[in-house]
């Protein structure tokens, strides 16, 4: 009898799995993409990080925000627009021209001798500014749905770039048997298939200041390696310190290896 109900329940277990299975078999699985920062040796190629910014500045950041990033980031060690000539960021030309090309009111404490908030261009220390005062304005300017803020989202994603990358590329037409409402599309990558959000990339659409031909495909792997950089700038150094540590422990092997020698180098056997 026990048996029995022990049996029935697994069975059921095993139904809702293959029902479930079946809803998430809509879903795409994300593209294995090639990345340059890839591996144990792999490094942001610094082009594309370039590139990715433009992206992100002349496209994204009508709807997206990247709250934690300031311009004196880009020019930071291993950042898009590192300099040898200027180590520090807040000197480099290229930092202190873009923060430059924005003027608004940055800050909620800063008033001129009338009491008025102060606009002023920017500079390197200001933060990248939002499309949006508040969510409120982001939800309403988007049929209710939130652009999320982008300084994070491929670690908060999982398989992050494979998946932005596949996000970005992968706008449909819906099958017969999906209704969207007014304001969705249909990108079989993103789970439940419908998204607030329409393609936001297609070929053409900017001219790369490199020169480089601007795909939809070759903007989608930009704009994805400059959002992987900013959420987790300090790969390259972690990496190398790897490998150091390695180099380390390898001539370390190879002390104790010879000093074990020359302990046991007069005992017979
Ligand atoms: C016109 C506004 C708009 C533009 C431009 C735009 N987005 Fe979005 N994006 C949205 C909205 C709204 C959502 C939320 C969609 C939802 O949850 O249904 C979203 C969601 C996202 C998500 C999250 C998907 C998820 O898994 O939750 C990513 C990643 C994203 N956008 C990346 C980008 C990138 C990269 C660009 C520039 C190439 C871009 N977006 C341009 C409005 C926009």
């Amino acid at each position: 009898m026990k048996m029995t109900r022990i049996f029935a329940a697994a069975i059921a277990a095993l139904g809702f799995a293959g029902t479930a299975a079946a809803f998430e078999g809509e879903q795409h699985a994300p593209h294995e993409h090639h990345w340059h920062h890839d591996g144990p040796f792999g490094t942001y190629d610094r082009q594309a990080l370039q590139r990715g910014y433009q992206v992100y500045q002349e496209v994204c950041a009508s709807c997206h925000s990247m709250d934690l990033m300031r311009f004196r980031n880009l020019g930071q060690r291993g950042g898009p627009f590192e300099s040898e000539a200027f180590p520090n960021p807040n000197d480099n030309p290229i930092v202190m021209q873009i923060a430059q090309s924005y003027t608004r009111v940055w800050s909620d404490d800063e008033f001129n001798d009338d009491g008025d908030p102060v606009e002023r261009a920017g500079v390197p220390s200001d933060p990248f500014p939002a499309p949006f005062p508040n969510d409120q304005m982001a939800r309403a300017s988007n049929g209710g749905a939130m652009p999320p803020d982008l300084t994070l989202i491929v670690k908060a994603r999982s398989h992050g770039e494979n998946y932005i990358y596949s996000l970005l590329t992968g706008y449909e037409e819906p099958p017969a048997d999906v209704t969207l409402s007014p304001g969705q599309h249909y990108n079989p990558y993103f789970p439940g298939g419908k998204l607030a959000m329409a393609a936001p990339l297609a070929d053409g659409i900017l001219e790369y200041a490199d020169g480089t031909e601007a795909t939809a495909e070759q903007m989608a792997e930009d704009v994805t390696t400059f959002l992987s950089w900013a959420g987790d700038p300090h790969m390259e150094a972690r990496k190398q310190m790897g490998v150091m540590v390695l180099i380390y422990l390898l001539i370390f092997a190879i002390l104790v290896y010879l000093a074990y020698r020359q302990v046991w180098a007069n005992v017979k056997h």
